[in-house]
């Protein structure tokens, strides 16, 4: 166990979702803003960010307050391939009720269960590759030559895209996620993102129609067919569907074998322990979503004038939950800033988010990263991170969290 992320005095002052230092370690300024203002407004964002654990569960709790409406509108804009119909994301209840009941049904553990040995396949398959072309010995990126590929592949094999698409199906499902970082980009970038939102688009409908007519063992024909008290999706429904388990479910889970692989360098004797036990694995995980999460926060509006932690705000403002924040709340988990996987949370961690929109894909996610992890250290000796922790470079991004990149060193067995 060891306590990370100390105050530098040469960072900037304040919380700055757009500042790069921030960024790079944002766990300082949360931890003055839950001593000194739960609820601060960003005028750069124009938008109100909030710490404590309480006010980001009140947040997430009260929708009729705390709408998720321009939640979809807000990360994708105008390259949303579907934008003719809301994903349930961005929705509230009761509407979105209906839509989580279908979409429940394909994610219940007993389903991913029944997907464990394909995932554990594509990862077995991977690591292969890795020994394939770089020898028994050697280096390669744990990012881009791993953790970016399996998700996507799983996600692939799940919604039943044909193994012949899959290189371009990951190009465009890569650049619809980089859409969320549109403002940074000049003309010729977006018209690539618009030219593959596009082609996304048609794939799907085509996807769509050969499945309605002939019925596979796979999730889009599952949407199709689904049924909650008489009613089914509609096609807009099920493409945005798709969509929407594109963008929730493959950087996510790439960003948590990324954070997990940090976390494992920068503590060397849970590295030994969970290597000699692989029982351990999912407690990692557990940690390391708590101690730094993925989604570092999300984003809600005001749907009348409020109050939120002593602090006023005006009705359609923009409300930003900081998941990674809560998580290290100190009255609510004891020494917040310790990894410690032995850990017994007293309250619920807030990676998959709490209330109506609470993670669909957090069986899956879990049980993908499990695998992963289990594949890779029985059939590699070693697998170790080249930099330091303190060293590794994060994302450009103030809502999702992980390593940009990571070179390891390994053995196979
Ligand atoms: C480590 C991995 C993951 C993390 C940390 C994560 C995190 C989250 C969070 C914080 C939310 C709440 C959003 C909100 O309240 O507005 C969410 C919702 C959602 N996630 Fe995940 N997610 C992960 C993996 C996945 C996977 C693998 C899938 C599916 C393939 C998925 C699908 C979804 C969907 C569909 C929603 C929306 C649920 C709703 O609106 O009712 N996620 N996720």
């Amino acid at each position: 166990m060891s306590v990370s992320n100390a105050v530098a005095t040469s960072l900037p002052d304040q919380y700055d979702p757009l500042n790069e230092q921030v960024k790079q370690n944002p766990y300082p300024y949360y931890a003055k803003m839950r001593a000194n203002e739960p609820v601060m407004y960003l005028p750069q964002m124009d938008a109100y960010a909030v710490a404590s654990y309480e006010g980001v569960d009140k947040v997430l709790k009260d929708h009729k307050l705390f709408s998720s409406q321009f939640f979809w509108p807000e990360l994708l804009g105008e390259y949303d391939p579907v934008p003719e119909v809301a994903p349930m994301i961005s929705m509230d209840p009761p509407n979105h009720v209906h839509l989580r009941k279908l979409a429940n049904k394909a994610f219940m553990p007993t389903k991913v269960a029944a997907l464990e040995e394909r995932a554990r396949a594509i990862a077995t398959e991977l690591v292969e590759g890795l020994i394939a072309k770089h020898g028994k010995e050697g280096e390669f990126d744990w990012v881009w030559e791993f953790t970016a590929l399996y998700p996507v592949t799983v996600i692939s094999e799940v919604l039943g895209v044909p193994t012949a698409r899959r290189a371009e199906f990951k190009v465009w499902v890569d650049d619809l996620l980089a859409a969320a970082n549109r403002h940074a980009y000049g003309p010729e970038r977006l018209a690539e993102i618009r030219a593959h939102s596009d082609q996304l688009r048609r794939f799907f409908e085509d996807l769509y129609d050969e499945r309605k007519q002939n019925p596979q063992d796979d999730l889009i024909s599952t949407f199709i067919n689904a049924e909650v008290n008489g009613e089914t999706m509609t096609r807009l429904e099920v493409l945005q569907m798709a969509t929407l388990l594109l963008i929730g479910g493959v950087e996510t889970t790439t960003n948590l074998l990324g954070c997990t692989m940090v976390e494992l360098r920068r503590h060397p004797e849970v590295y030994a322990r969970v290597r000699a036990d692989h029982s351990l694995i999912p407690q990692l995980l557990e940690e390391t979503l708590r101690f730094n999460p993925v989604v570092q926060m999300l984003f809600r509006h005001t749907v009348e004038d409020t109050e939120l932690c002593g602090v006023k705000i005006p009705k359609g403002k923009a409300v930003m939950p900081l998941l990674g924040s809560a998580n290290r709340d100190e009255t609510k988990f004891s020494d917040a800033n310790v990894f410690d996987i032995d850990r017994k949370p007293e309250v619920a961690m807030m990676s998959f988010g709490q209330g109506p929109h609470f993670c669909l894909g957090s069986f899956l996610a879990r049980m993908e990263a499990r695998v992963a992890l289990e594949v890779v250290f029985s059939r590699l000796e070693t697998v170790d991170p080249i930099a330091e922790a303190e060293d590794v470079v994060w994302l450009d991004s103030y809502f999702a969290r992980g390593p940009h990149n990571l070179q390891v060193r390994f053995k196979a067995r």
